[in-house]
């Protein structure tokens, strides 16, 4: 499937004419600080060249017609727009309907329906982000081809999580978001959750390529896992304001954590509390030794981000936990760790350009032995955010 094809689909599912626009909007992979975005803390992903289509056309009546060509193709979920509350039936159409439906919240009325189709290459629930995608393409489109001028790329991503958080039920950070609507080819974005300031640094690495590997796997209670650590750390964060003038566990530097963790009566919360806070300075240190070309540095503390995810977050599992062993034991891989929110989903490393063929032989190989499964590589390209193609 392409976009053009994409075309075909959509003209034969719904006919030809009206002004039919299309759109891409990108996964994003995190390189580093996980679970950080919650917490005001920083995070450093990029926008990735695979990613979304999008087609849609207004329509004068209230009906909203949502169709994806990865799910049923031909098969279209109508909603009218007097009645957008979530129905479990809708199943994936409860992404773009909750950003018809956050934008309402918002204020921002649309004065008709539409029809509209996707198609994608994220794996889904691959830690990828490909639900942020729909939503911030969704955003896009509807700004666009409904000329709402007043949403900038940013009010885009805040929408896209606002309909996470209060239609989709998962309590996520901003970050997701964020990496796709503003996404710049060949960058990461180094953005501080605490106030949205950003920057974009360069990836220019001549020697490595950043390789995304999918376990295959998404374990079930994700999102209730999820907000559950969400939970934890604002928890955490209660008990050491009953002593400390912080707004988040991102104001803490180690010391002060250290100092005061004892403030935190349960070793479970103590723990999720130390990732918050060390991976925050992690992430911090990781972009300043890129800054200075330390990819090396950058690869430790990577392992060690993961590290941390495994056993003071516990968001990751046992086939996320191989592939990062494979990893690690294997010549030129400079760093590797699980990506995205976890339990399940992908691993990101960065692997010197020697290594990339022998790494994807060895660990195609390994991990059908140790796990019976398959997982896929791919060699991730840094693109650029939500767009309108054409
Ligand atoms: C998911 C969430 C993000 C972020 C990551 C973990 O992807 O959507 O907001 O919290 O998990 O870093």
């Amino acid at each position: 499937m392409d976009e053009k094809l994409l075309m075909k689909k959509f003209i034969e599912a719904y006919g030809d004419g009206g002004d039919i626009r299309t759109y891409f909007s990108p996964g994003r992979v995190n390189l580093i600080g996980e679970h950080t975005d919650y917490n005001g803390g920083h995070v450093f992903p990029c926008a990735i060249t695979l990613g979304t289509f999008g087609i849609m056309r207004r329509r004068d009546d209230s009906k909203m017609n949502f169709s994806s060509a990865n799910v049923r193709l031909g098969h279209v979920i109508t909603v009218d727009m007097s009645d957008m509350s979530y129905k479990q039936e809708y199943n994936w159409a409860n992404y773009p309907l909750g950003v018809v439906w956050a934008m309402k919240e918002k204020g921002i009325e649309l004065d008709g329906g539409f029809d509209m189709m996707i198609w994608g290459n994220i794996p889904s629930g691959s830690g990828l982000s490909s639900s942020a995608s729909i939503e911030v393409l969704m955003a896009k489109m509807i700004q666009d081809l409904y000329e709402i001028k007043s949403l900038s790329m940013l009010d885009l991503a805040l929408i896209g999580q606002y309909s996470e958080n209060n239609f989709n039920g998962c309590n996520s950070g901003i970050m997701d978001q964020f990496a796709v609507a503003m996404g710049k080819k060949d960058h990461a974005i180094f953005l501080n959750t605490a106030d949205l300031s950003y920057q974009y640094a360069p990836i220019d690495l001549a020697d490595e390529k950043i390789v995304i590997i999918n376990s295959k796997v998404k374990h079930s209670l994700v999102d209730s896992a999820y907000n559950e650590r969400r939970e934890q750390c604002a928890a955490a964060l209660k008990q050491l304001q009953t002593k400390l003038d912080i707004k988040s566990l991102g104001d803490l530097d180690i010391d002060t954590f250290e100092a005061n963790k004892d403030l935190i009566n349960s070793e479970i919360i103590r723990k999720r509390a130390k990732h918050a806070v060390y991976e925050n300075q992690r992430t911090i240190e990781a972009v300043d030794a890129l800054k200075k070309n330390d990819v090396e540095r950058f690869g430790e503390l990577m392992n060690q981000s993961h590290i941390s995810l495994r056993d003071d977050y516990e968001v990751s599992c046992e086939e996320i936990d191989t592939l990062v062993e494979l990893a690690w034991e294997t010549d030129g891989v400079v760093g590797s760790r699980i990506t995205g929110g976890g339990f399940g989903g992908c691993t990101v490393s960065i692997v010197k350009n020697y290594a990339v063929d022998k790494l994807k032989e060895y660990i195609e190989e390994e991990y059908l032995v140790k796990t019976g499964m398959r997982c896929e590589v791919y060699i991730a390209e840094i693109g650029d955010g939500t767009r309108r193609i054409n």
